[in-house]
This record gives structure tokens, sequence and C-alpha cells, in this order.
């Protein structure tokens, strides 16, 4: 299938974009940096708030996988990754649009729950936080991602094309997340608050790639909203004892005695029926 990637440079763009050349799509991706991509990939380099140049670089293809935006807030950067992820997100949906094609695979965040960058500690109000969870953020990063899944949701009831957004937790190199996790749990006192604001949640890159391959050869249509998480966390503490300590509002809805993630993926399994593989090696943490 003929397939535009966008962000194919960055750290889940570049897993994402090797997964469908090996699984022998036609792949053309948009970055706004140059670089390496794999053999047969063609890259076009520019800026998706560029309509133009993404209808230039869409053409023919039938499915978009779009993870091009500026990850996380940025200090005194507010307004730049605002626009950049909304207009960027509402151009690349725009075109797929425009052009026909059947589907869209696109990175939201867990972040837009809110407690992973809120200025104020924002813990969950139940656990697991599930789809239906609101979403109670304070800072614009999550706002951009809740603006692009209501930019897809208002462009699926106009057009065919699908959109299918996945509420990504931190999700890195299997390399980068055992380094995060060694620091965690070693008790480096700056990452502690950030694991636990993140929910101590994470997802292989490959599991990520994986799901937004699996979606686009899929036959889903309308908007759609998924959690996707790795089925346990990257902490040796136990995860009712993690909330009793960090988020003790938080109500525990189940089992949290072992090393359960408080994020749910039920919706995406019972759906799609992929659970991720690659879980972090707990015992060289
Ligand atoms: N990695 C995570 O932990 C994580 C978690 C949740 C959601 N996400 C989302 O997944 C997606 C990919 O994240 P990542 O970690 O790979 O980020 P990244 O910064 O490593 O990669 C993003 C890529 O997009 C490109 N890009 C950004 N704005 C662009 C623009 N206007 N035009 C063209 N290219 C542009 C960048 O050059 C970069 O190569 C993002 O939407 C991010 O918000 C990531």
């Amino acid at each position: 299938m003929k397939v535009l990637i966008t962000g194919a440079l960055g750290l889940l763009g570049k897993v994402a974009t090797q997964k469908l050349v090996d699984e022998g799509h036609d792949v053309t991706a948009i970055d706004r940096i140059d670089g390496d991509v794999p053999d047969g990939v063609q890259l076009h380099v520019g800026d998706i708030e560029d309509l133009d140049f993404v209808r230039g670089a869409i053409r023919g293809a039938e499915a978009v996988v779009h993870l091009a935006a500026i990850p996380s807030p940025q200090p005194n950067r507010e307004y730049e990754v605002f626009r950049n992820n909304v207009l960027g997100g509402f151009t690349v949906f725009n075109a797929a649009a425009d052009a026909g094609c059947r589907i869209v695979a696109y990175a939201s965040s867990l972040s837009a729950y809110g407690t992973a960058w809120s200025p104020k500690w924002t813990s969950p109000l139940y656990v697991p936080i599930d789809e239906s969870h609101p979403l109670i953020y304070s800072e614009s990063y999550a706002l951009s991602k809740e603006v692009n899944e209501l930019t897809a949701l208002e462009w699926s009831r106009r057009c065919d094309t699908a959109y299918v957004g996945f509420r990504f937790p931190n999700t890195n190199t299997p390399e980068g997340l055992l380094d995060f996790a060694r620091q965690i749990n070693g008790g480096d006192p700056d990452l502690v608050q950030t694991d636990a604001k993140i929910l101590w949640a994470y997802l292989d890159a490959r599991d990520a790639a994986a799901a937004l391959e699996l979606t686009i050869r899929s036959d889903l249509k309308g908007a759609h909203i998924f959690n996707i998480a790795a089925p346990d966390t990257n902490h040796l503490t136990p995860t009712a004892e993690l909330f009793a300590q960090f988020h003790p509002t938080t109500e525990l809805r189940g089992d949290f005695s072992g090393h359960q993630s408080p994020v749910s993926s039920e919706h995406w399994l019972k759906t799609m029926g992929y659970a991720p593989k690659y879980f972090l090696d707990r015992s060289a943490l």
C-alpha cells in the first residue's frame, strides 16, 4: 500500500518508517529536517503547516501515519508548540481527506489526561485510566493533542477518510526505556516525580509502530481514540503503593497489588486484538 508518514526522522517516526518498509509498503516520508531514511523511501523535506507541500507529498497515498509534532511542552514556546501541532495536524488531515486517503493513524498522547505536564500536580480521578476519563490538563501541549483529536473527528464527519488516534504513553526504544527505568528505580530524585506524572506507563516503540501499521491495514471507519500501553509499569514498587504515595486521591478500580499498568488498553485490545509484545526486562532494573 502507498503510505505517507510524517515526522519520519523522529524517535517514533524512524521505528514506524522501518516497520512500514518491512511490511512491504511503498513509503513516502515527510520531515522538516533532512536525514537518512530506509532504502526505497522518498523523503520530502518541509513543514506540514504548508498545505501545498503536504498535498504534493500525499499524492497517490492510500494511508497516512501522522507523527510530526513537537512532542512536549516547551518553556516560553507555547505558541509555537500549539501552532505547530494544531495547524500541522489540521493540514495533514485536510490533505488526507482531499486526496481520498482511506485512513489516517496519528499520535495523540497520554498527556491529554493532564497528569504528565500540568504545572499543578494532577492525579487521575480513577485508574485504570480509560478513554472516557476527562481530559483535565492545564497546559497547551495537551490542549494541542485534544484539538488534534477534535480536528480528526470533524474531518471524519465530512469525508470517508477514517482517523485513528493513539494516546501513547512514554514511548521509546528498548534501550531508552530501560535506561529511564534504571534511573527511576535507582532513585534519581528529578525523575521520580516525572515518572509519577506519566503514571509509570510505557510502550516500546516497536509496539507503537506495529499498532500504527495494523491500523492502516484495518477497515476502521470514522474517528477513534485508543490508549495503548504495556501491561506493566516501569517501576519495581507495586502500583497500589505508588498511587498511595503519589496520587492518594485516585480511585483504584481493580487489582493493583502487582505491577499492573494504570492505563487501560482494553478498548484497543477488544477492537484490534493486538497486545503489546515488548516489555521491560524487570530483572535488569
Ligand atoms: N515519544 C513519546 O514518548 C510520545 C508519547 C506520546 C505521544 N507522542 C507523540 O508521538 C509523535 C512522535 O513523537 P516523537 O517522540 O517521535 O517526537 P520527535 O520529536 O522525536 O519526532 C517528531 C518529528 O516530527 C518532525 N516535525 C515536527 N514538526 C514538524 C513540522 N511542522 N513539519 C515537519 N516535520 C515536523 C520533527 O522534525 C521530528 O523529526 C508526536 O506526535 C508526539 O507528540 C510521543
